[in-house]
């Protein structure tokens, strides 16, 4: 009997703390919408339990992972280069990344989020795609983009990916107000 009791309690307090989750096809209604869905709804399923708003806290610690992973490689790149036109471009590339940039931007969409403010966090993450979109096309659109041989182009483009799921929640999150 305690044991049927505590195992009733146990489903009680699974389906209290999951009830608020989102549905898996709930997140694949929601990623429906980003460029790519299918990365979308491989990067939310892998946090289940999650409500929106967790998805999107979630979703924002990985970019913050990419944006560290990436300015540690700029560093690096700087540090490497031999010829004045690389090193030009990966120091633009760092601003572009930096507290001034796509971090100080991440900074801000945390934030709003805490705040509660869903278009706020919308704005914000799209200044971190803006931000990425001038590293790769540099800052005369006159110039060609500089060909760059190195990973940064893999690591721009994996993490403007992950910046996108934020805009799509985001703008999920802005429905339910
Ligand atoms: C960015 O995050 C994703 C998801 O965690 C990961 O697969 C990818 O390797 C990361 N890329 C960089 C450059 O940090």
């Amino acid at each position: 009997m305690v044991c049927n009791l505590s195992s009733l309690v146990f489903v009680f307090l699974l389906f209290a703390t999951t009830s608020y989750a989102i549905p898996v096809g709930e997140v694949n209604t929601i990623c429906k919408q980003a460029k790519d869905p299918s990365f979308c709804s491989t990067l939310l399923n892998s946090n289940p339990n999650a409500n929106l708003v967790g998805l999107t806290q979630y979703t924002i610690d990985i970019v913050r992972a990419n944006v560290t992973n990436t300015i540690k490689l700029i560093d690096t790149l700087i540090a490497q280069s031999t010829d004045p036109k690389s090193k030009k471009h990966y120091k633009l590339c760092l601003g572009n990344f930096g507290s001034e940039g796509a971090l100080g931007d991440l900074d801000y969409t945390q934030e709003l989020l805490k705040k509660g403010d869903y278009q706020g966090v919308n704005l914000a993450a799209s200044s971190i795609v803006d931000n990425i979109e001038d590293c790769v096309s540099g800052d005369a659109p006159s110039i060609p983009p500089f060909h760059d041989p190195s990973k940064l182009p893999k690591y721009t483009t994996i993490t403007k990916s992950v910046v996108s799921v934020i805009l799509v929640l985001s703008k999920n999150l802005g429905k339910k107000i």
